[in-house]
């Protein structure tokens, strides 16, 4: 979609300093909606690995061009801003995060650093800690003159959530604490312990049973359990729920009378914490790396996920020494564990159509339990996956699950594989609605040409149009979407808005009551009023998400506005067209799946539908009459110092301006950082106004 795109797959080594400048910017967003899905959402957008390989790919960028780190850049923050809801709290001694090793190279890597920064002789042994990555929520718990008084979330790690009620419910949390005084030194006045809040695999699978039988959200994994658990308004919610923690390491302390990590599990024990027993203390790679595969053998058997281990320099005078860089401690590395497979047969391969068309492969498996989830479907990704490794159906598998996401077939066994396995041809027609399946220039998926006589695109754009970011209406998820699709009750979005003639079907059908019935009235009536950005996203056009929806929404500022823009836009050669693709962000590839959408009859029936049952309210633009930009195009380029290009971005538009990709005559200014190149010199030889990224700020008014 934009120049970005094709930079992601250049190795560091021959990336040029201006593609990395744009590198830098786009991992740091990438990552930045990484983290708020996983820390704010509690809900993970991509495979731990996947996540893994951007940060590492940002931390080689940024050693190779220290001069383009970013003020936002992800090496400088760790998780995500705290989410509002609960009062804000700063750590006196900020939350780091740690550095990753994935081989025996790794940690033999961190073991030298170790050594070459403290000097020490090569015969001198490096004692670290090994214990299990507990996979939680990160916690700190204050404790003055004995009594707890405050814990929070780790946030971005220099500001968490104050869940002070919610961690007090926790059984293994002691509200006062005393030295058995076996170790001497009593308990410090000041004491912030930290560590891990987890489920046990027991207790979650329990609690997902219970869940599911009142009917309520069942979680996708223990980890999301204990976050959705301990993130309640009401404590009383949490107190209900099995939560634990175990604690390793400290905050702010008045007095620290330990000298090593093993001496400090020792203490917490003592004062009467949970310390996770299966800390060990190694001497050497050998011992580390054994450590390892013997966690590792013990994973599937342990009652709390684990997904890796963590090594700390045992003594305290070393890891006082060492420091930190960036958000990690020098003295400490987290080693991961590889994703968790199984294997299994694959029985048969079916197709899934998404709602823009997509034909998705999908094995279905005999089920087969992957660290402790069961998993019986897993995707296929695309025929070209399918090709590369050679997956038929009857063929013995390897199936993965890396952290949350939808389990993969990543390998096939080719000993077990049945005589007579055929290769798998995808089909060229939709298996839901026959019509032509077709694989377009440059795409890897097939997709059904049948548009909006596809019933699974259809129920598909249907569950799209009431989910969470759309209309959002409560009681009106994908279950009852599918229900009320089979019955024939829904057929096109406009039928949720007669509101009279659903609840009268709903009337006397098993499982509705008049309170539950009358509550669904409610909600879709309450929604009949929507925001013009959420509207156009919940039409589900390809290629239009969140962030295009909000642009077009703030670009043309009602509905009426839009609609007459899309049509005039028809004619590729006109202004209104020119206008469209000159949004930032929105190129030809965008504006066609628009048009499209657009230009279809029976797209525009159901449009006019909606019109006539909704309030489509307009986007109103803040107040910028005192601003010096309001009305002005402005266009950014090169490296901004201050601040992200899309935190510019914002800030140039909620003062009114209209931030474009690309230089035109139209441009009011250019603002150019260093590295700035073609889009300078265009700008000059058009008069444009340059300016510093200074002289904006001076501009706009540094607010
Ligand atoms: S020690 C200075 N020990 O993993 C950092 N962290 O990916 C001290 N974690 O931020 C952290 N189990 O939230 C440590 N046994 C353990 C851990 C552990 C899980 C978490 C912790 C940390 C994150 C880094």
């Amino acid at each position: 979609m934009s120049v970005s795109d094709g930079l992601r797959d250049i190795p560091v080594d021959r990336l040029r300093p201006e593609d990395a400048a744009i590198e830098l910017e786009r991992l740091a967003a990438e990552i930045a909606a990484h983290d708020e899905a996983y820390y704010r959402n509690d809900d993970p957008s991509v495979s731990d690995a996947a996540y893994d390989a951007l940060r590492q790919r940002n931390e080689a960028i940024e050693a190779k061009y220290p001069k383009l780190i970013r003020a936002d850049s992800p090496s400088k923050r760790v998780g995500a801003a705290p989410a509002e809801g609960f009062a804000k709290v700063v750590h006196s001694v900020p939350m780091l995060s740690l550095a990753n090793a994935f081989s025996r190279d790794d940690v033999a890597d961190f073991l030298d650093r170790v050594r070459r920064f403290l000097n020490l002789p090569a015969d001198e042994a490096v004692e670290v800690m090994a214990e299990p990555k507990i996979d939680g929520l990160s916690v700190t718990a204050r404790y003055e003159k004995g009594r707890f008084v405050m814990a929070a979330t780790r946030g971005d790690g220099r500001e968490g959530e104050n869940i002070t009620e919610n961690l007090r419910t926790l059984q293994d949390l002691p509200d006062r604490i005393t030295a058995k005084d076996l170790l001497g030194g009593g308990v410090p006045d000041v004491l912030e312990v930290r560590g891990e809040v987890y489920m046990a695999k027991s207790d979650f699978l329990a609690l997902n049973e219970r869940q599911e039988a009142a009917g309520a959200k069942v979680f996708a994994n223990p980890r999301n359990a204990a976050a959705g658990s301990l993130r309640q308004k009401d404590p009383a919610v949490t107190r209900a729920r099995p939560l634990r923690v175990f604690f390793y390491s400290w905050g702010e302390v008045s007095d620290v009378t330990w000298k090593t990590q093993a001496e400090f599990n020792d203490r917490l024990v003592d004062w009467g914490f949970q310390a996770n027993a299966r800390a060990r203390v190694c001497r050497s790679l050998d011992e580390i790396m054994a450590e390892y595969a013997r966690t590792e053998a013990d994973r599937a058997g342990l009652d709390y996920d684990i997904d890796g281990m963590v090594y700390k320099v045992n003594r305290l005078d070393w890891q006082e020494r060492l420091g930190q860089v960036s958000r990690a401690p020098r003295w400490a590395t987290a080693h991961k564990f590889a994703a968790e497979k199984a294997t299994t047969v694959l029985e048969k391969i079916t197709i899934q159509v998404g709602r823009t068309g997509t034909l998705t492969p999908v094995a279905n498996l005999t089920p087969v339990t992957v660290g402790g989830v069961v998993v019986g479907r897993a995707t296929l990704h695309n025929e070209d996956y399918i090709a590369g490794k050679d997956i038929r159906e009857g063929d013995t598998v390897i199936v993965q699950r890396a952290g949350d996401v939808i389990p993969q077939v990543v390998e096939v066994v080719a000993d077990k594989r049945p005589a007579g396995a055929v290769p798998f041809v995808m089909p060229d027609t939709c298996p839901e609605c026959g019509s032509l399946a077709i694989r377009e220039d440059g795409a890897a998926a097939k997709r059904c040409t049948g548009g909006l006589i596809c019933p699974a695109q259809a129920v598909e754009r249907l569950k799209h149009f009431v989910s969470r970011d759309a209309f959002d209406i409560e009681g009106l998820g994908a279950r009852n979407i599918e229900a009320f699709w089979g019955e024939g009750w829904l057929t096109s979005p406009a039928d949720i808005f007669d509101v009279d003639g659903l609840t009268a079907k709903l009337d006397g059908r098993e499982g509705w009551k008049e309170k539950s019935i009358d509550n669904l009235r409610k909600a879709i009536e309450e929604r009949r009023k929507i925001g013009l950005d959420r509207f156009i996203y919940a039409l589900g056009i390809r290629q239009v998400g969140q962030a295009t929806a909000r642009l077009l929404a703030r670009t043309y500022g009602s509905f009426t506005a839009l609609k007459a823009a899309m049509a005039a836009a028809q004619d590729r050669d006109g202004e209104a067209y020119a206008e469209l693709i000159d949004i930032d962000q929105i190129g030809p590839a965008v504006a066609d799946d628009l048009l499209g959408f657009f230009a279809e009859d029976h797209n525009q029936d159901v449009l006019a539908a909606l019109e006539a049952a909704l309030d489509i309210q307009d986007m109103v633009a803040a107040d910028t009459s005192n601003s010096p930009v309001a009305g002005k195009t402005v266009v950014f380029t090169g490296t901004l110092e201050t601040m992200g290009r899309s935190e510019a971005k914002a800030k140039a538009e909620s003062l009114g301006a209209k931030v474009s990709g690309s230089i035109s005559a139209k441009t009011d200014y250019l603002v150019a950082g260093p590295g700035a190149g073609s889009k300078l010199k265009k700008a000059e030889e058009l008069g444009v106004t340059v300016l510093t990224e200074d002289e904006w700020l001076e501009l706009a008014g540094r607010t």
